[in-house]
């Protein structure tokens, strides 16, 4: 399908979506994300929403989980009051008390009631459910467009296996699976190592970004002597954001040359991989400079030299 620099189609749908969307796994929660708190409130998630929109994103991810239900809630208040074309992709957490085909329609029925839709974009599991080979839930996804549920389905955090496995099940049942949703940072290229990368290219299967800034490590804003609040500090502890200072160096420098922030290149670079990140935005600020990712690429060259910084991160 031909399309513009900033839309790409989404795995074999004739889905258009924007290079760039926007996740909003933060957006009501309050353990990871600080919700609630001092300098996180409702009206910066509102603002979050229109600057998005405003600066050419045209999707949302979000999930049944995300702050338990607010993050849906959230979504399904702010899109009666666009007159934008939205779309909106959600998730399914397969509980190990979630078995049968029938708890994913029933846990979709769940999200649209939330988010006041009778129709998502694009349905996902949100991981497999433990070693099972043949889960039920892959199955089920058909279900949901059969139903009318759901417009496209994914999966996210399956291996290249368990991805293989879900594709051919649901091609078997005339569905492609639409997308993979995967951490994928400058901080974390194990897709690139592991296989799974070349297998969705191969396959048209869109590799949706997920943790895009390495969870904002790779904005500049933190540092060994500057470390994130809250469980941030235990995954990025400081000797690995040590490691990480020539790279961002680099991403500064990189930026610069282009009128752009370390944000934006580390997002183009993960754009310029074949990849589509959503980079979560707690406040309109953080969304009008993730979106100015867009409309523009890094060269082959920088896409290298990034490469190789990010070599020295463990
Ligand atoms: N499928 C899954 O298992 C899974 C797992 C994780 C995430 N996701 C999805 O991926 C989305 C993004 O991942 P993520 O939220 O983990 O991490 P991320 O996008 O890498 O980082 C987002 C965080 O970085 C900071 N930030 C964002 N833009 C910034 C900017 N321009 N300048 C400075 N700081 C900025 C904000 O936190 P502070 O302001 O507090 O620093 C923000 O919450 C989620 O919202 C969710 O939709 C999916």
């Amino acid at each position: 399908m031909k399309t513009s620099q900033d839309l790409v189609p989404l795995g074999k749908t004739d889905i258009l979506i924007s290079t760039v969307g926007v996740g909003a796994w933060a957006w009501g929660d309050r353990m990871m994300w600080g919700y609630g708190g001092s300098g996180y409130s409702d009206a910066d998630i509102r603002e979050a929403f229109d600057v998005s929109l405003a600066n050419g994103t045209n999707w949302f991810d979000t999930a049944e989980v995300y702050g338990m239900g607010r993050s849906e809630k959230f979504l399904g208040r702010f899109l009666p009051t666009t007159s934008k074309e939205v779309l909106v992709a959600t998730k399914f957490f397969p509980f190990p008390w979630r078995l049968s085909r029938k708890s994913l329609i029933r846990r979709l029925e769940k999200s649209l009631e939330r988010l006041q839709l009778s129709q998502v974009d694009l349905y996902q599991i949100h991981m497999p459910l433990g070693r099972w080979s043949k889960p039920p839930h892959v199955s089920a996804l058909a279900d949901a467009v059969s139903a009318g549920l759901t417009r496209a389905v994914g999966v996210s955090n399956f291996n290249t296996e368990k991805t293989k496995l879900a594709n051919e099940t649901l091609l078997a049942k005339g569905v492609p699976l639409a997308s993979n949703q995967v951490e994928y940072s400058l901080f974390d290229r194990r897709i690139e190592r592991n296989g799974l990368l070349d297998y969705c290219r191969e396959n048209e299967i869109t590799v949706i970004a997920y943790s895009p800034l390495a969870k904002g490590m790779v904005t500049g804003k933190y540092g060994p002597d500057n470390p994130p609040p809250g469980p941030r500090k235990r995954i990025y502890p400081a000797e690995k954001l040590r490691r990480a200072q020539p790279l961002i160096t680099l991403l500064k420098e990189t930026g610069a040359a282009h009128g752009k922030t370390a944000a934006q290149v580390a997002l183009n670079w993960t754009i310029c991989k074949g990849t589509v990140p959503i980079p979560g935005a707690k406040n309109g600020k953080q969304a009008a400079e993730n979106l100015g990712a867009m409309g523009w690429r890094l060269s082959a060259e920088e896409v290298t030299a990034l490469d190789e910084a990010s070599n020295a991160i463990p």
